[in-house]
C-alpha cells in the first residue's frame, strides 16, 4: 500500500487527528452510522415527564444526537472540544431553536456551566476510556457537579470482558471517497484496547490513527461512578435500544445510567 504524506504527521494526539485534521472523513463515517435515542427512557427515568429537562451532550461532535435529544428534552446544550466538528453541527443547532452549542474541554465542565444545571447528561460513544483512570473520575466528578439533584449521567464504554473473549477484531466500512478500516486487539498487560483506524483510497493510505482505550469491567465503571458520586441505575443495551441488559450477556460496549449519589 503506498503511504501519501498523512495530513495527521504532526498531531501529536489521536482525537486531534481524528476529530479535528480529519473532521471531514469522522463526519462521513458518521453520516453512515445514524444514531436515535429511544424516545422512552426519558419517562422511565422521570415518570412526571411533563417537566422541563435539561440535557448536556458531553462530546456532541457533528450534532448527530442533537436532534432527538432536542425532541426529548426543553433545552439541549452541546459541548465539543474541535471547532471543525461543531461548525457542522452549527446548521442543525440554529434549526432546532432549544439547542446551545459550547465549545469546550470535558475536561473543565465548571467553567462552563454553573453547579446543579443539568438533569441529564450524555456522553455517547465517547468511551470512558479517552483519559486516564484519574482523569476520568474528575470529568465524573464535574458532571457530578453541574447536575441537578436528581440528575442522571448516561455513559458508556469498551466492555473489557467482551474484549478479552474477542481479543482481535477488524471491520471494514467503504465509504462513498474512501474505505475506512478498524482494528482493535485487547492489551491484557495495559487492561486496554489497542485501536487503529485506517483511511485508504483505493490503495493509498489517506492516515493511520492509532489510540489506546482503556477497557472497564462492569465492577471497574461502578467503582469509577462511585467514587465521582454516581450509582448505576439501568446497564442498558444502547442509548437508541434502552432495554435494560443482563449483566454477564456479554456486551461490547457498557452502556449505563447513573443517579447522583453523594461524594
Ligand atoms: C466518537 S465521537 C462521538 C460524538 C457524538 N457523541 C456522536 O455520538 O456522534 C467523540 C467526540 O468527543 C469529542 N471530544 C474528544 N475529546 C474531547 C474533550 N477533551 N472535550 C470535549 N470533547 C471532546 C470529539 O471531538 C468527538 O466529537
Amino acid at each position: 500500500m503506498k503511504q501519501s504524506a498523512p495530513a495527521s504527521a504532526t498531531a501529536t494526539d489521536w482525537k486531534d487527528a481524528m476529530f479535528r485534521t480529519h473532521a471531514p472523513e469522522f463526519v462521513r463515517i458518521l453520516a453512515g452510522r445514524p444514531a436515535c435515542i429511544d424516545p422512552s427512557w426519558l419517562g422511565r427515568i422521570f415518570p412526571r415527564a411533563e417537566r422541563r429537562v435539561s440535557i448536556l451532550d458531553l462530546g456532541c461532535g457533528a450534532g448527530r444526537l442533537l436532534r432527538p435529544l432536542a425532541n426529548i428534552g426543553s433545552s439541549v446544550v452541546g459541548l465539543d472540544y474541535s471547532a471543525e466538528l461543531l461548525a457542522c453541527a452549527m446548521s442543525e443547532a440554529q434549526a432546532l431553536g432549544n439547542v446551545t452549542l459550547v465549545k469546550g474541554d470535558m475536561r473543565n465542565l465548571g467553567d462552563f456551566f454553573p453547579k446543579q444545571h443539568f438533569q441529564v447528561i450524555v456522553r455517547a460513544y465517547t468511551s470512558l476510556g479517552y483519559f486516564s483512570r484519574t482523569v476520568e473520575g474528575q470529568i465524573l466528578r464535574a458532571c457530578h457537579d453541574v447536575s441537578t439533584p436528581d440528575g442522571r449521567l448516561i455513559v458508556d464504554t469498551f466492555n473489557a470482558e467482551w474484549f478479552r473473549a474477542h481479543p482481535v477484531i477488524e471491520r471494514t466500512t467503504h465509504l462513498a471517497d474512501f474505505d475506512l478500516l478498524e482494528h482493535y486487539a485487547w492489551n491484557e498487560g495495559l487492561h486496554s484496547v489497542r485501536c487503529l483506524w485506517r483511511y485508504t483510497r483505493g490503495d493509498t493510505v489517506i492516515t493511520e490513527i492509532p489510540f489506546d482505550l482503556d477497557g472497564y469491567t462492569l465492577t471497574e465503571l461502578d467503582q469509577l461512578l462511585s467514587t465521582a458520586g454516581w450509582a448505576r441505575e439501568l446497564l442498558i443495551r444502547n442509548i437508541d435500544r434502552f432495554q435494560t441488559a443482563h449483566e454477564n450477556e456479554g456486551l461490547e460496549r457498557l452502556v449505563v445510567v447513573a443517579r447522583k449519589a453523594k461524594k
